[in-house]
């Protein structure tokens, strides 16, 4: 049955959607990476081999799926050669199957530097970004000076654009940051290199989707980051530059809304949060080295330490509405396996006021403290189980908990990093 399903992150970010998208994409046509750029990593392990993806859509690694990054992706040409260079060496042959949008805009190398040299200069109040140049690029976006894609294909223009925009770069490079500036005709050449490898997949990725919903196809659309880093909803300004929550992917695409059949929320049982910002439920303690441990919280993008803490029900909430989220996947319930008791935030209280909220906005999270409830842990292993009833008894009535919380149903389930070590509580496809 034909069904287009959004996976998008509740969380910080790091939920563990790739995994989901590739599992998902088994029964579908279509995968489509819609916002965000090469900042994300989504850890894939198939058949035993490890694969982190930056910006190639999860599903391909399907051989029948095909892959889209659409229009509301910043793209890193050099990047995405550079990924699809490391999925032939795993035999994963992805070339006739991936289509880029060509009014996507492109991260080029003067976006990075500026990146990093920003951050730099605001020291402590630093945003924590992955320093891919996502938040210059998306300005230029905005600001309607960018590159896309599509402007590979007239190496004239190209060539003018490309001009203007470094010149535009190297007055603040040099005056602002005294950064070394930048030569265009290197970066023209590089990317003229790069447009000679990626030439026949440039296309309207629009026109594709719409033919694709003509013809009942499946399609998954993959969400990178998490909706409390959404440019408008998020904890502003300890964000990314794009929106992560449900509109990035009909602007990102050019889909409409009628045609998203099914919102799937993934949530990972406790929460991270990588870079500055706001974070009610964080942990201090020897939770937060037993969570960094088992679950091997170090971003795949840039290797940092993520912040963990408890489940935040309060933030789950908020996403579930920001979303319109059909259901919950959890992910890694086995990280829990061996903790006594488990915490999840139901409510927070104005430390001020003392008056308790169980519904808020991210926009404002200051002078709150988090309200927990305590649920007893199972002490027993779940990695790897497939079927629901194999759980053990405390970790059925920890998902019913969350159910509760949340007001929607959870109906997938990861018990490991692996393609397989997944419950499906209800196939998703009927
Ligand atoms: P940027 O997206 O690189 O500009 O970073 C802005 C914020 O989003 C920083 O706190 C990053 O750590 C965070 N961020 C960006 N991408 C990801 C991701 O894929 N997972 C988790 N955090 C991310």
């Amino acid at each position: 049955m034909q069904k287009n399903i959004v996976i998008l992150g509740t969380q910080w970010g790091d939920e563990g959607k790739g995994k989901i998208v590739d599992y998902l994409s088994q029964n579908s046509s279509y995968v489509v990476r819609y916002h965000g750029g090469h900042n994300a990593g989504h850890t894939l392990v198939v058949e035993n081999k490890k694969i982190v993806l930056h910006i190639i859509p999860s599903g391909l690694l399907h051989p029948n799926v095909i892959g889209i990054i659409s229009n509301g992706v910043v793209i890193s040409i050099s990047e995405l050669v550079k990924e699809i260079e490391m999925l032939k060496k795993h035999n994963f042959f992805i070339k006739k199957r991936l289509f880029i949008s060509h009014s996507a805009s492109l991260i080029l190398p003067f976006h990075i530097t500026m990146d990093i040299v920003r951050e730099k200069k605001l020291g402590v109040n630093s945003i924590g970004t992955t320093g891919r140049g996502i938040g210059p690029a998306y300005e230029d976006k905005v600001a309607r000076r960018s590159l896309r894609v599509g402007d590979l294909k007239d190496e004239n223009k190209l060539s003018i654009k490309l001009k203007n925009i470094v010149d535009y770069y190297n007055n603040q490079l040099v005056s602002i940051y005294q950064h070394a500036s930048f030569n265009y005709k290197i970066i023209l050449k590089d990317l003229l290199k790069f447009k000679n490898i990626i030439n026949d997949m440039i296309v309207d990725t629009t026109m594709m989707l719409h033919k694709a919903i003509q013809n009942k196809k499946s399609i998954i659309f993959e969400g990178a980051q998490g909706s409390l880093l959404d440019i408008d909803h998020g904890t502003y300004p300890y964000v990314t530059s794009s929106n992560s929550t449900i509109g990035g992917v009909i602007t990102g695409t050019g889909v409409g809304p009628k045609n998203l059949d099914y919102i799937l929320g993934v949530t990972k049982v406790y929460s991270t949060r990588v870079g500055n910002g706001p974070f009610p439920t964080e942990l201090f303690n020897n939770i937060d080295e037993y969570l960094s441990k088992k679950g091997n919280e170090f971003g795949s993008t840039t290797g940092r330490k993520r912040r963990t803490g408890w489940l935040d029900g309060v933030a789950l909430r908020y996403s579930i509405q920001l979303n319109s989220l059909s259901a919950l996947c959890i992910t890694k319930l086995d990280v829990l396996d061996n903790l006594k008791e488990i915490k999840i935030c139901t409510a927070y209280q104005d430390i001020n006021t003392l008056e308790i909220y169980t519904n808020v906005s991210f926009v404002n999270l200051e002078n709150i403290k988090p309200i927990y409830e305590t649920y007893p842990g199972w002490m027993q292993n779940t990695s790897g189980i497939k079927k629901i009833e194999d759980l053990p008894k405390a970790a059925k009535n920890y998902i019913k908990s969350i159910e509760k919380i949340a007001g929607i149903p959870v109906d997938m389930i990861s018990t490991g990093p692996d393609r397989n070590d997944t419950i499906l509580v209800r196939n998703l496809f009927v």
